[in-house]
């Protein structure tokens, strides 16, 4: 095993993602950040600098479960203290499965300014894949918008309520076009024939096969990502192998990676689009993200001679649904759940107000961080600095509906759900209504420190009588993000075996800034010392730095 060592440089920069000038954060100069590459079991160190002159900086591992490194998972408020501007921050983790991962900020909602990249993790020396390729590429799709990401999250915490709308643009591999004549802007602004807007290309080789590694880091849509007249087969999810499937349009949610097989076996004297488009939500003037499958040696610049195909219907759930339905282990590598769990946690999801400030809440429960990371507070035994009254199991199961508006007094709470060391825990997620009528949306749970099996999906309310019945106990796909759509349920089931405080939350940035999140806590008593690097705010002013 070797020790992949970076550093980066994280700052604000003029840039032109989809041809509108605004400021990104980028790492070592790019947004996307360089991908990290690394073989299953190195360490991988990186060493971040924030000059980001005036916000602090987390930067999260997404996917990778830090065992025995809790602190470094870089989750501001949970497993450490902010990096303020000035300092560096070394990050040392191993990577201990080969797969596709993701790195992200994870401070506020700082991801959506472009602090994102990949994280491509090989198999070991003579391990065999159950796939064959010749190339192996990775993209990431992300939503865009032009307002900062300050300006947004002061109107998500101000009354009366602002909401930051639907992105501009999508990105893929962080290229854009947004259709600059639309609004009274300047070509200084805006400009469409600005180089670094250009649309981002994938050169194939004919008749070659590649795989493809497509990860979302949206900060609000759901996905759906075609590429013209090819099919893709979908071999890898979060890390896991996937008993192959065929799809023409594949369904990613926020946090989510697949990597997909696709042969280059179409007329090559051409090129063919890549496009991505929102589903779920209704498209309002959001352009879609636009790139080329650049058949060599073809110009990568070149346009293919076709329309851009349209995506599927926005507002069609069946075919997401099935999509989640249809992934299951690959046969050879399937690691069986447990057939009993310890313990079962239902989340109802619901959107409501309290004072009148617009929130997001988990069994009527929103979400708040303390000024004390919990992964510092547990160790060190501050129990005052959160509290110590346990959340909720459940809801109301009997009474409650799940297709109204939620009239329940909703409170803030920071306090979390302390879990037996290497106990099972079932997690039921739960959607509703929103707060408008007839209105549920699709939430990307995402949970730090650990893969679950995905038991089941279902439509409507939970069952605990009748659904359990139904878990797919025999090959189930092990995660760490999964999509709840809307007015369904999603069951999981983990391991509580990995001693730490781990966030589990919706992946969507504005909903888990508004409070829709829960941590965890498992065999505290059994981490390590905790570097002095990640104290220094809240109640741990003198354990950090002098
Ligand atoms: Cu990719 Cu807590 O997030
Ligand atoms: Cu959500």
């Amino acid at each position: 095993a070797r020790i992949r060592r970076y550093k980066w440089e994280v700052k604000y920069e003029y840039k032109s993602p989809d041809c509108y000038k605004k400021l990104v954060i980028t790492i070592n100069g790019k947004s996307p950040g360089p991908t990290i590459l690394a073989q299953e079991g190195d360490t991988v160190i990186v060493e971040v600098t924030n000059k980001l002159l005036l916000e602090n900086l987390a930067i999260h591992w997404h996917g990778i479960r830090q065992i025995g490194t809790p602190w470094s998972d870089g989750t501001e408020g949970v497993t450490q203290c902010p990096v303020v501007p000035g300092d560096t921050f070394k990050y040392e983790f191993k990577v201990d499965r080969a797969g596709t991962y993701l790195y992200h900020a994870h401070y506020g909602m700082q991801r959506e300014s472009g602090l994102y990249g990949s994280i491509r993790v090989s198999v070991r020396d003579n391990f065999t894949e159950p796939f064959a390729y010749d190339y192996d590429r990775s993209i990431i799709l992300t939503d865009w918008y032009h307002k900062s990401t300050n300006e947004q999250a002061t109107g998500l915490s101000s009354k009366p309520f602002v909401w930051v709308g639907e992105p501009q643009s999508l990105l893929i591999q962080g290229k854009g076009k947004f259709n600059c004549s639309s609004s009274s802007l300047t070509a200084d602004t805006c400009n469409t024939s600005n180089p670094e807007c250009s649309p981002y290309a994938i050169t194939v080789i004919p008749r070659k096969t590649y795989r493809l590694r497509v990860a979302s880091l949206t900060a609000l849509s759901a996905l759906s990502f075609q590429i013209e007249g090819h099919n893709m087969t979908v071999v890898e999810a979060d890390g896991h192998y996937v008993e192959p499937f065929v799809v023409k349009n594949l369904f990613i949610y926020s946090g989510e990676t697949y990597s997909v097989l696709i042969k280059a076996d179409q007329d090559p004297s051409r090129n063919y689009w890549m496009t991505t488009n929102v589903v779920s939500r209704t498209p309002v003037n959001t352009s879609e993200g636009l790139g080329f499958l650049n058949y060599y040696p073809n110009h990568p610049r070149r346009s293919p001679p076709t329309v851009a195909p349209a995506g599927p219907i926005w507002n069609d759930t069946a075919p997401r649904l099935n999509q989640s339905l249809a992934i299951k282990a690959h046969h050879d590598f399937i690691v069986t759940p447990p057939t009993t769990s310890d313990r079962v946690i239902v989340f109802l999801n619901t959107q409501n107000e309290i004072n009148g400030y617009r929130r997001w809440s988990v069994n009527n429960v929103s979400f708040t961080l303390p000024h004390t990371p919990y992964l510092i507070a547990l160790k060190k035994k501050l129990h005052y600095v959160f509290s110590q009254t346990p959340p909720p199991e459940g809801y109301d199961f009997v009474n409650y509906n799940i297709y109204v508006q939620n009239p329940n007094a909703t409170t803030t709470s920071n306090a979390i759900y302390r879990l037996g060391f290497n106990t099972t825990v079932d997690i039921i997620l739960q959607n509703a209504n929103t707060m408008l009528p007839s209105n549920s949306e699709t939430h990307p749970w995402h949970l730090h420190g650990h893969d679950f099996w995905v038991l089941g999906y279902g439509e409507g309310k939970f069952d605990m009588n009748k659904d359990p019945k139904k878990y797919n106990l025999l090959n189930p796909i092990m995660k760490n993000t999964v999509p709840l759509h809307p007015y369904g349920w999603t069951a999981l089931r983990f391991k509580a075996d990995n001693p730490g405080a781990w966030l589990f939350h919706c992946h969507i940035d504005s909903h888990f800034y508004m409070g829709m999140g829960v941590v965890f806590e498992e065999g505290i008593n059994k981490v390590g010392e905790l570097p002095s690097s990640i104290m220094g705010c809240g109640e741990t002013k003198g354990f950090g730095k002098p």
